[in-house]
């Protein structure tokens, strides 16, 4: 019998429901939103970073640029199979969904990013505020997500290793490494602090999320603590903070950003898929969609073939 939306409350506990339970729509509502969104990031992340395989400088940066792409399309698809296992969407179309524009992401994603010295913004604060999330989710009431997790965090630490490292070179550079790092830092932070959503009043789907146990803290939370803990890494590489967003110290000597100062007009454009500059991200998904579009045809064509012969043999 299904579970009704008050059992799932009272029992929702880190990795308390699986594919075994008959769980009621709403809740398997709820976490396919959630994970068709972090497996869409993952997916448009790594076709972000994807041309910095070939503009690496050196054979080790190109070495970490393909094995990080590969994880976070490896992320990608362990998620969509976690969020397949709820029974609302495939895989398939997911996919189709993201080509088509229809797929939610996260908003870094939807920028364009085309110097070497943008890369850490991705890969070191980016990644960073990533594993701040992944970390919580490790106690996410849906096993296959906190499962999920298990991996994806273990490697999100070698993308921020890397990250960080990139970034030292730059910031122990030219002049001229400094001057452009900073600069791309300037551009970032402001998408970056808007990394974990509205502020908390603004969230729609917090709450329901909370109480049935798929997320653990809020997104004001999340933020808090991923500032209190890259503010200092940024300013020990020598990086700069602006001014704006204003960032102020609260008696308990953590940070806080002052929320009015980000744009959140753009925020929300960028959530609904329609800033102008992220359409290039989707259009390049739509194209790469469309050009591996004759491999899904030949394995739906031996899939199928493959059951005709099953049933032959079966009516013989
Ligand atoms: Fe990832
Ligand atoms: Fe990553």
């Amino acid at each position: 019998m299904t579970m009704d939306v008050e059992e799932v409350k009272r029992r929702a506990g880190p990795r308390e429901f699986s594919p075994a339970d008959d769980l009621p729509e709403e809740y398997r509502t709820a976490a396919t939103r959630m994970l068709e969104f972090h497996a869409n990031s993952e997916i448009m992340g790594a076709y972000l970073e994807r041309p910095f395989i070939r503009q690496s400088p050196s054979l080790e940066r190109k070495l970490a640029f393909s094995a990080k792409v590969q994880d976070e399309i490896g992320h990608g698809q362990l998620l969509y199979r976690a969020a397949e296992s709820l029974g609302i969407k495939t895989r398939e179309e997911m996919l189709s969904d993201l080509a088509n524009g229809d797929g939610k992401f996260l908003n870094c994603f939807h920028y364009p990013m085309t110097e070497w010295e943008e890369t850490p913004m991705i890969a070191f604060f980016v990644d960073g505020a990533a594993m701040r999330r992944q970390a919580t989710l490790k106690q996410s009431s849906w096993e296959p997500y906190a499962h999920a997790m298990d991996k994806v965090c273990f490697e999100e630490g070698f993308h921020v290793k890397h990250g960080e490292s990139i970034l030292a070179e730059l910031m122990n550079g030219s002049r001229k490494e400094q001057r452009l790092t900073q600069a791309a830092f300037e551009e970032w932070w402001p998408r970056i602090l808007q990394f974990f959503g509205p502020t908390d009043d603004q969230s729609t789907h917090h709450d329901f999320a909370a109480d049935v146990g798929l997320k653990t803290m809020t997104n004001d939370e999340l933020r808090t603590a991923f500032l209190n803990s890259y503010l200092p890494k940024a300013e020990t590489y020598g990086l700069e903070i602006p001014d704006e967003p204003r960032i102020r110290q609260n008696d308990d000597g953590t940070w806080d950003v002052v929320e009015d100062d980000l744009d959140w007009e753009e925020f929300f454009s960028i959530a609904k898929n329609e800033y102008e500059p992220g359409l290039g991200q989707i259009n390049a998904r739509k194209e790469a969609q469309a050009a591996v579009e004759w491999v899904r045809e030949v394995l739906d064509d031996r899939e199928a073939m493959a059951a005709g012969g099953h049933t032959g043999q079966a009516a013989d």
